[in-house]
């Protein structure tokens, strides 16, 4: 074999990109859908399945834990959903205050790291600060990252991505993939190996579009507030029989 011929090994992940059965998948993306119409089926105010969504966080990412996930990314707000009426946006902004003051010590106590992942400056003062203390509350910690998606765009972030590189005037030649994840977002997470959307939709919805080049997807119709640790066993279960091939020839095939 020549050197050019050996299987490049992935730094970022610490390993060689080569086919291998799936495990235990290392980070678990969510695209939490279906609020709304969790709501409505119950003749409730949207805003009332935003609030019910938030509650189920915790349970989900107590199975995920327990199975041995170490990075979990939960897509809560997009760059689109700004675009939703006034008073949803107002009520998500209000959810995501009061989870914060609520649950960021407890998450603490778990030795959970959280990320925030997005844009900042559109999100008032107030919830800023929240959300630096609790990244800062939480940073040395050893257990799980928890990267919160909120106003979140693949697209922005990829333009950002490329903003900074211009403006930090990195020579072209140095322009790779591995300096480019460097100035994503998502910058201290691997990519994910599982993308799980609940609600029942078959799109990405400007969801870690860079990252996501070889992950895994699992769709359900279940509903973000419906969601059980039962279904997350099944969908980690159903991971496991997964082939990943990177675009090699499976060796066992
Ligand atoms: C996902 O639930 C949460 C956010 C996008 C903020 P939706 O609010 O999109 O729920 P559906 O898709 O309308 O049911
Ligand atoms: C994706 O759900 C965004 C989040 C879950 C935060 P949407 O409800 O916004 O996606 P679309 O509009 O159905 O594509
Ligand atoms: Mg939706």
């Amino acid at each position: 074999m020549t050197g050019a011929a050996r299987p490049p090994v992935d730094q970022e992940r610490g390993q060689t990109c080569q086919s291998a059965r799936a495990t235990v998948p290392g980070h678990v993306a969510i695209i939490m859908d279906g609020n709304g119409r969790w709501a409505k089926q119950r003749g409730l105010p949207r805003l009332e399945g935003h609030r019910v969504g938030v509650e189920r966080i915790r349970n989900i990412l107590e199975t995920l834990t327990q199975r041995g996930v170490r990075y979990v990314t939960l897509y809560a707000f997009s760059t689109e959903n700004w675009y939703r009426p006034p008073e949803e946006v107002e009520g998500i902004l209000e959810i995501l205050h009061q989870a914060l003051r609520e649950q960021v010590q407890s998450l603490h106590e778990s030795n959970v790291r959280v990320v925030h992942v997005g844009k900042v400056d559109r999100l008032d003062p107030r919830l800023q600060e929240q959300v630096a203390s609790a990244q800062r509350l939480t940073c040395d910690n050893t257990g799980i990252t928890l990267n919160v998606a909120f106003d979140y765009g693949g697209r922005e972030e990829i333009l950002e991505a490329v903003r900074r590189i211009i403006r930090d005037g990195v020579p072209e030649e140095a322009v790779d993939e591995r300096l480019f994840r460097t100035y994503l977002f998502t910058h201290d997470s691997p990519d994910p190996d599982l993308i799980i959307r609940t609600g029942g939709e078959l799109r990405i919805s400007n969801f870690l579009l860079w990252q996501s080049a070889y992950s895994e997807y699992y769709h359900t119709p279940t509903l973000w507030p419906d969601l059980g640790s039962d279904e997350v066993e099944r969908v980690l279960e159903e991971f496991t029989r997964r082939q990943r091939r990177f675009g090699r020839v499976d060796p066992e095939g």
